[in-house]
């Protein structure tokens, strides 16, 4: 079964491309695209996005499996990473990841049965200066303690 967009995302699909010069340079924001309506960059949607830019499908994977923000497979409504890079390690990030399993029931690669949350390690988030840190979908949070992360967690809607 082949994948099929909205009118209103085709739309935006190509507003996006018409604003490069070459089809390939808009892989970056048309990935961010394609994940919003089908919820992961698996290899069917890397497809999709090779024949909407005609290039490899090798060229699609290289850039999903680079960059942390495309999941190959849909994750929940709430996308926790933990930063398991050397500095937050060094600042207790095993602790932390250790409180978030039980907390949550899961672990790495995990989604809880209600989809609501989707816990994942990551190298560094680029916030070694608030080691330990993680980010809940597109937000940073450091410092972390058992404290800030029930905060964290218990409040989201
Ligand atoms: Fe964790 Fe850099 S090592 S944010």
């Amino acid at each position: 079964m082949s994948l099929e967009f909205s009118d209103k995302t085709k739309k935006t699909i190509d507003k996006i491309i018409a604003r490069y010069p070459q089809k390939e340079a808009a892989l970056l924001p048309v990935l961010h695209v394609i994940q919003k309506e089908f919820g992961q960059i698996s290899e069917e949607e890397e497809i999709l996005a090779a024949s909407l830019l005609g290039i490899s499908q090798v060229k699609v994977r290289e850039v999903v499996s680079f960059y942390t923000m495309f999941n190959r497979k849909a994750v929940g409504k709430y996308h926790i990473q933990v930063c398991s890079n050397l500095t937050c390690t060094l600042m207790g990030a095993a602790n932390i990841l250790n409180f978030i399993e039980e907390k949550l029931g899961i672990k790495p690669g995990e989604t809880t049965s209600d989809k609501r949350f989707t816990l994942s390690t990551v190298e560094c988030l680029g916030a070694c200066e608030q080691a330990p840190s993680m980010m809940v979908n597109f937000d940073y949070h450091g410092h972390l303690d058992k404290e800030k992360i029930n905060e964290i967690l218990d409040n989201l809607e």
